[in-house]
């Protein structure tokens, strides 16, 4: 119902009537005057005058029901310890494919190899649940879908320079606006759900650390909306996954990379090893080619570009 009386109030620049939204959505005038003092609550500027209801101004809040199409599969909280637990639960107990969980804030937000990740608000924290017909071999290709397809949208959104270091960060001028988190649980040969948990520096203060961090707002000198990002990111993110389009991403990832051919670090959970990027294989491994000449595939890790 919140979605609908809000559709309604956006219909129209001056002021809807009651008596209008209670005709139109077929609830007495009292139960719309109940969802206004709720939308109100959550942060909906609604101004209310002889003439009925006018919204104002709306939060930027990424609540369900500004998903249209997409509404009972998001999940949002003001605050989670991380989106990464409450997506695993959920995949458990066979939530549906693309369900969302979203929080304002996370207290224990996790990044690869057990770091931390900085959650304040006014960042971008989700998990999706996904739910591929893939061999775990191949579930990588998901993570690279998930890590073009954002930096395809803020490309066309905000006209900025958006770029993938491998195996998923997305970088602005060498410093990190975005990171990735994948999560599997799989048969023997096939995939039961890979959660994606995607920390993006919207209009946060991220912490200085290794590489660079900033965020849209630092670049862009202004806020941004979060909603309208989120909402585009799914709906092309879930399109692509239905036409199968991380069959062939690793290919159109490497245009999008500046992690071939540079000179770089890579940590793994055993070792740290330096030499130069040569290629992406196929399920999304990283070929180094190390100081004696040899070849190491490195299929999980994080990486530090070396100065050119
Ligand atoms: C990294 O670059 O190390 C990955 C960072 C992933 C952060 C996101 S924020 C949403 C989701 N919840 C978490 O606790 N982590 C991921």
């Amino acid at each position: 119902m919140k979605r609908r009386i809000l559709e309604k109030l956006r219909e129209k620049e001056g002021a809807v009537s009651g008596q209008t939204l209670s005709a139109q959505l077929g609830i007495s005038r009292v139960s719309i005057w109940k969802h206004i003092q709720q939308l109100q609550a959550l942060g909906y500027e609604v101004v209310s005058s002889a003439k009925g209801y006018r919204l104002k101004n709306s939060p930027d809040v990424p609540y369900p029901w500004e998903f249209t199409g997409r509404d009972s599969k998001i999940i949002y909280h003001a605050e989670l310890a991380s989106t990464m637990d409450a997506a695993k639960e959920l995949a458990r107990k066979g939530c549906p494919d693309f369900t969302t969980v979203i929080a304002g804030r996370q207290t224990s937000g996790r990044g690869r190899l057990d770091r931390q990740w900085s959650s304040e608000k006014g960042g971008l924290y989700f998990t999706m649940v996904l739910r591929p017909d893939l061999p775990p071999v191949l579930s990588f290709r998901v993570s690279f879908l998930a890590s073009l397809t954002l930096a395809e949208i803020l490309n066309e959104m905000f006209g900025i320079d958006v770029r993938v270091k491998w195996p998923n960060d997305l970088l602005v001028d060498e410093c990190k606006i975005c990171g990735m988190l994948a999560e599997l649980e799989a048969e023997a040969d096939r995939v039961t759900f890979i959660n994606i948990g995607i920390g993006l520096n919207v209009n946060n203060n991220p912490p200085p650390v290794e590489p660079a961090a900033t965020s849209l707002r630092a670049i862009l000198g202004r806020r941004v909306m979060q909603k309208e990002i989120l909402s585009r990111f799914l709906d092309s993110f879930e399109v692509q996954m239905q036409a199968a389009a991380y069959n062939d991403v690793i290919e159109r990832w490497k245009q999008f990379t500046v992690t071939l051919d540079r000179h770089v670090r890579v940590v793994t959970t055993r070792e740290v090893l330096t030499g130069k990027a040569v290629d992406v294989d196929d399920t999304g491994a990283l070929i180094l080619k190390c100081a004696d000449g040899t070849l190491k595939t490195i299929r999980y890790g994080d990486c530090f570009h070396q100065s050119p």
